[in-house]
């Protein structure tokens, strides 16, 4: 009988509960997502102990479904990849211990999976990684980094924001607008209503002579234009289309200067804000015009998701970086630290 190796991810570092399932035959078997965008949509931003406790509730359950859905039993399982940092502590800690708990069970390992990794792997779920090395651009509600990649478990950062990262500054000036909670997908959603050359927003630090990001002078600018302005719906839609065009152009000449600084043609794009599809028709267009090519993976898996988790629970239980000793959890974990 064939021998098939299947990992079961889990997700827990924010807001969402994510479970996927990976095997070595047929890759992804399933990919379960729980959203807590409705609990915390009342507050306009994550509540961190409603987080968690909601992972409480959600984890097993999810975990029940993909395992119902794939029909797989506990032994087909060969390992529990589980995401131990960075994120929010306690979210961390429900995903940790329900992981550990439950390959204790089952005798089998578990293994600790940077979130960031898990985003920066994440275009392999759609076969659309390149050969190493690459520049990766992070773009996520909590992270803005510009990342060398020179091979798998070595990374090095370009360069990273200085203070909000860029899905936070989405959120931040969605709220400002008055717009659903979470900012990005409804910012951008209504920014196609927008007429151009209204408003204009700065690009801060493209001249900069390094690779890092500020994108907290840009809420500052929103709330100027919104202090001044009356907020009907064209022009809450004419400052989101500004607001838009900034972010992109900004994401856009700082990885063009990674590329060239780094000598390097492949840009790979990841966390929540590559769903952006403006950003990706752009960012498509910019980095051709180089005689470059840039990697997305499908939106699904750039929010946050368990399938991520499980592919790279796949990758470190191939190269047997299995850590069963030590259960640690980081809610900071640079990805320079690792090495394998
Ligand atoms: O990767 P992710 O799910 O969570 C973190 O690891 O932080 O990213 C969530 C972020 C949120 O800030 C959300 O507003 C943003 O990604 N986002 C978007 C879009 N979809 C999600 N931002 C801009 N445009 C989108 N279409
Ligand atoms: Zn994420």
């Amino acid at each position: 009988m064939e021998y098939i190796t299947s990992i079961l991810g889990i997700e827990t570092s924010c807001d969402d509960t994510g479970i996927g399932i990976y095997d070595d035959k047929h890759g992804l078997l399933v990919n379960k997502i729980y959203r807590q965008t409705t609990l915390h949509a009342k507050y306009g931003g994550i509540v961190p102990e409603l987080a968690s406790r909601d992972h409480i509730r959600k984890t097993i359950p999810l975990i029940k479904l993909a395992l119902m859905e794939t029909g797989l039993k506990q032994y087909n399982i060969n390992a529990i990849s589980y995401t131990a940092g960075p994120g929010l502590i306690n979210s961390l800690i429900v995903g940790t211990s329900i992981a550990t708990s439950l390959a204790l069970a089952w005798n089998i390992p578990s293994i600790p999976i940077n979130h960031i990794e898990g985003h920066l792997l994440s275009p392999l779920l759609t076969n659309n990684l390149p050969n190493f090395p690459f520049v990766s651009l992070i773009i996520s509600g909590g992270h803005t980094q510009l990342i060398y990649a020179a091979s798998i478990g070595q990374y090095y950062i370009l360069g990273e924001t200085i203070d909000d990262a860029v899905g936070e500054a989405f959120d931040k000036i969605g709220k400002l607008l008055g717009l659903k909670y979470p900012g990005g997908p409804s910012l951008s959603l209504i920014a196609r209503q927008g007429k151009y050359g209204r408003f204009k927003f700065p690009r801060p630090m493209i001249k900069d002579s390094t690779l890092n990001f500020s994108f907290s002078g840009l809420k500052t600018h929103a709330t100027n234009i919104i202090n001044n302005n009356t907020l009907n719906s064209q022009t809450i839609a004419d400052i989101a289309l500004a607001f838009e065009d900034a972010i992109i152009d900004i994401l856009i000449i700082k990885s063009i200067q990674a590329l060239n600084k780094t000598n390097n043609k492949r840009l790979v794009i990841v966390g929540g804000v590559s769903a952006n599809e403006k950003l990706r028709k752009q960012m498509t267009i910019s980095i051709k015009k180089i005689n470059g090519n840039v990697f997305f993976t499908k939106p699904e898996f750039c929010t946050d998701n368990g399938a991520m988790i499980a592919l790279a629970g796949m990758i470190h239980y191939k190269t047997n970086n299995i850590n069963n000793e030590n259960i640690s959890i980081h809610a900071r974990w640079p990805l320079t630290t690792l090495s394998y």
